[in-house]
């Protein structure tokens, strides 16, 4: 029996079929509710079960994040996301997701040391960036680039040294800083700035993105702090899209760097990372206050195909914790930059207000996601529109590494491959084209 089976409770689930019955474990995790494991439902039963966008479906065994969406509670490791959000630095964080532990003194020097070491791309690297077209998308850039450094790296071909699984997961969550600040000088026609061995993991990005070589650049510690607070938010959140994404890519024993990047495709749709990009797109499109009311009656209207970009999640229906603590981040950095009339914030206050008292939203639980308050801070930033989903995907790497990692190692870990319910047409013959009607 398989890992799981510690899990096994007394109680199975009876399913019962035509004249076929089976006996199903029902497995209890730590947290959360239990999984009934259906694994020898089609030996049974000669049945598949049917879970479009996989909503009730247990896809993995982890040990690392948990979340009760009815709740509002995010734990990485047993730790609540608040306490690691205003007491921890996103290197802990990492450090915490990828070991099981927070580190001792020692150990946290010691990797953060290995993880500033590892900032630097190759220079060949530069010349990938030359290829893609100036106003290309970061994103394309850093899922090309991401891919790209497969190619630089063939120990990561060979994933079944352990030793190999760790540079891989330390290079990669060192290394997508740089490429994303690089995706982003290259869009404006900036010189490139090469990563700084004296600041932090956040200070770090914020000179790669806005120092310029002409002059000295002074990193502002709130921005800072907001910067890595905004990385511990986004760091990993379960079995999301892309972090399943990166589990199924992996599960084929695929190169790592490869992986990540069908994470970073997975992420930047709209209804995914790409929703605080949305965000702000929504903001200007609405324009003004007055304009409020007729945006809201669309988003209503179901044949519209308008929604309220940042508003609702697939799992909290109470609150996304995480919104709570970017909601506080963004109020501290529009003070500390003195951004006090801005129109689009404004704007935002506004639909939270409307949104959180409307009929619609209350009934649907639909409260405002982290994506609604990050938006609006990396504007104040100064942070492009463009780069929000690319800054999510720098956070989120930690997770997906994290995560690859943790599958790669479970003992009799298998290919992920679904089954689905055929509704094609039934068998028939060829017929020549010449005998088509
Ligand atoms: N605006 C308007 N209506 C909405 C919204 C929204 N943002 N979100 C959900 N609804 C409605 C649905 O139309 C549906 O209504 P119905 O019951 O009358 O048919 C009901 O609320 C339930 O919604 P579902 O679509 O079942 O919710 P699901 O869990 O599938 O979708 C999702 C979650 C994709 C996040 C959705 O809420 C959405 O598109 N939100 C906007 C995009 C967004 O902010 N995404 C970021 C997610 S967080 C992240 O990735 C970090």
């Amino acid at each position: 029996m398989s890992a799981s089976q510690t899990g096994v409770t007394g109680q199975p689930a009876t399913i019962t079929l035509g004249n076929k019955t089976a006996e199903l474990p029902v497995l209890t995790g730590v947290l959360g509710p239990d999984v009934v494991d259906i694994r020898r439902i089609t030996a049974d039963l000669g049945v598949f079960t049917f879970d479009p966008g996989y909503g009730e479906t247990a896809s993995c065994e982890s040990k690392i994040t948990f979340i009760d969406g009815d709740e509002g509670v995010l734990l990485h490791r047993g730790y609540p996301i608040e306490q690691l959000a205003t007491e921890a630095t996103f290197p802990e964080l990492v450090y915490l997701l990828l070991n099981g532990e927070l580190p001792n003194k020692a150990e946290y020097a010691a990797f953060v040391s290995t993880l500033t070491n590892h900032t630097l791309l190759h220079e060949q690297i530069r010349n990938f960036f030359n290829g893609y077209r100036r106003d290309a998308h970061p994103m394309a850039i850093l899922c090309g680039t991401v891919g790209a450094l497969a190619a630089f790296y063939p120990d990561a071909n060979d994933i079944s040294k352990p030793e190999n699984r760790e540079l891989a997961a330390m290079r990669l969550i060192a290394k997508i800083p740089t490429i994303a600040a690089w995706a982003y000088k290259y869009t404006i026609g900036e010189a490139f700035v090469y990563p700084r061995n004296d600041l932090s993991y956040a200070e770090n990005f914020l000179s790669m993105m806005f120092a310029r070589p002409s002059e000295p650049y002074t990193i502002n510690p709130v921005l800072a702090r907001a910067m890595d607070r905004i990385l511990i938010l986004h760091a990993d959140h379960e079995q999301n899209a892309s972090t399943s994404t990166v589990r199924m890519a992996g599960s084929t024993g695929a190169n790592p760097f490869a992986c990540i990047a069908a994470g970073v495709a997975a992420l930047w749709g709209p209804a995914h990372g790409g929703a605080n990009e949305a965000v702000l797109k929504m903001l200007a499109q609405i324009g003004s206050k007055e304009n409020i009311p007729d945006f809201i009656e669309k988003v209503k209207d179901k044949n519209s195909g308008v929604k309220l970009m940042g508003f609702g999640h697939r799992v909290y229906k109470n609150f996304d914790p995480r919104a709570k603590i970017m909601q506080a981040t963004c109020h501290e950095v529009l003070t500390e930059l003195g951004i006090t009339d801005d129109p689009l914030l404004e704007l935002a206050v506004e639909l939270e207000n409307i949104a959180l008292h409307d009929e619609y939203f209350v009934k649907r639980k639909l409260y405002p996601n982290v994506d609604f308050y990050s938006g609006i801070i990396l504007k104040a930033m100064g942070i492009p529109t463009s780069m929000f989903t690319v800054l999510f995907a720098v956070a989120r790497t930690t997770g997906w590494v994290s995560q690859w990692k943790e599958m790669i190692e479970e003992p009799g870990q298998r290919i992920s491959r679904p089954r689905q319910l055929y509704l094609g047409a039934g068998r028939r013959d060829y017929v020549p084209v010449e005998k088509r009607g």
